[in-house]
């Protein structure tokens, strides 16, 4: 049998909810979609929630929301999808990418501080922890760095919902942030099949981000102009339709039921991964510490092709033939052609010595430790040959 490196776990009681929002008369935007958002807030210990219809679109929601400006200087991880950094982007915004720890994947926090010591004139400074893997950024450390007024930080958890940070809140508290933004997409820990969802403290954030979602429109005072009336609306921005049906929101939040198992479960197959690989030269692992509060969405692992004599791809397509997937997590976002960053990645070392050893093995609710002990079993020959 096949193990890709990620997949959904669908059951019967998914199945169930799916058919059930169908049979409502509202498919979109009704009930599930407010019930799939209390749910996540009331886990997560944030005041409010607001779905999207991907991690991407929750993101975009939450860069509106934040009033991002050309003027604005964004700073996040190289290690990251490009998601995390698009509508800076788009707006001509070259974010400032910070040099990661290899014992983690996240942003090196000591390399930010020097970073947003960095005086300039105009705009705010945004700044996007991403909790690569699941290992949540240590955010109270990060938000003691923090001096300018107007600074926003979005976090990008759309690995980590179950998680916490080392001060013992959940990932999505934003107990040291404006907004964190969770992905549902298929291959994360829970899914709405695409989907996404910010949370939010802050009321005037959580009225944007509703904005945002709904092609700017405005329903109800004191937001109108005009006054209120049935079926009067207003439109005060020119957004999108971002929103999330209720058969998704249905899924996700029976999908959201089963969180502590689905995080138990991952937590168990690491441990195994752990117990196999730790001994094996040229492989290095994300360090132990971080295992107890970590919901783990991706397990990665740093191999040494070279001194294996062989390459990423070599290995990744004979594992591929012996019926493992496998996926690098991630190019870094400087080599990629839209940044059109840097002729050299010097400033990069240690995002450039985990990007030519790192490589995502299977994880998902569904594989079994014996499942494990076959991916190690094949990766550890393949490298032995
Ligand atoms: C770190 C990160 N941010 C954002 C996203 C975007 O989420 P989605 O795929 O739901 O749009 C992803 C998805 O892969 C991601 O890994």
């Amino acid at each position: 049998m096949f193990l890709p490196y990620a997949r959904q776990s669908i059951d019967e009681s998914d199945l169930k909810a799916v058919q059930e929002a169908l049979k409502e008369d509202l498919i979109t935007r009704g009930p599930p979609v407010a019930e799939f958002e209390k749910a996540i807030a009331e886990f997560c210990g944030a005041r409010f929630a607001v779905a999207f219809s991907s991690g991407t679109t929750a993101l975009m929601g939450a860069f509106f929301a934040a009033g991002t400006s050309p003027y604005d200087q964004v700073y996040s991880s190289p290690n990251t999808y490009i998601a995390s950094v698009g509508i800076p982007v788009q707006m001509g915004i070259r974010p400032r990418l910070v040099d990661i720890d290899r014992s983690n994947g996240n942003i090196d926090l000591e390399l930010l501080e020097k970073e947003l010591e960095t005086p300039f004139s105009r705009g705010k400074p945004i700044i996007v922890p991403v909790h690569f893997s699941g290992i949540a950024v240590d955010m109270r450390k990060l938000d003691k760095m923090i001096k300018h007024p107007d600074a926003v930080v979005i976090e990008d958890a759309a690995h980590a919902i179950g998680s916490a940070y080392p001060s013992g809140e959940k990932v999505g508290s934003c107990a040291y942030s404006q907004m964190t933004i969770f992905s549902f997409h298929p291959a994360k820990t829970i899914t709405a099949g695409e989907g996404g969802m910010v949370t939010t403290n802050d009321e005037n954030l959580y009225h944007r981000l509703q904005l945002y979602r709904d092609n700017g429109i405005e329903r109800a005072a004191p937001h109108l102009q005009q006054p209120s009336a049935l079926g009067y609306y207003e439109v005060s921005a020119i957004t999108g339709n971002f929103n999330l049906t209720s058969f998704q929101a249905a899924l996700g939040l029976s999908q959201f039921k089963r969180l502590d198992k689905f995080v138990d479960q991952r937590r168990k197959l690491i441990k195994k991964y752990r117990s196999l690989l730790i001994d094996v030269t040229h492989i290095q692992l994300f360090s132990e510490e971080y295992d107890e509060r970590s919901a783990y969405h991706l397990f990665v692992v740093q191999i040494d092709f070279a001194a294996y004599r062989t390459t990423r791809e070599n290995v990744m397509r004979a594992l591929k033939e012996r019926g493992v997937g496998t996926q690098v997590h991630y190019i870094p976002l400087y080599r990629h052609p839209v940044l059109k960053m840097l002729d050299d990645y010097s400033e990069f070392p240690k995002a450039e010595q985990y990007y030519a050893r790192a490589l995502s093995l299977p994880l998902y609710y569904d594989l079994t430790e014996n499942d494990v002990e076959r991916v190690c079993q094949e990766l550890i020959n393949l490298l032995r040959i």
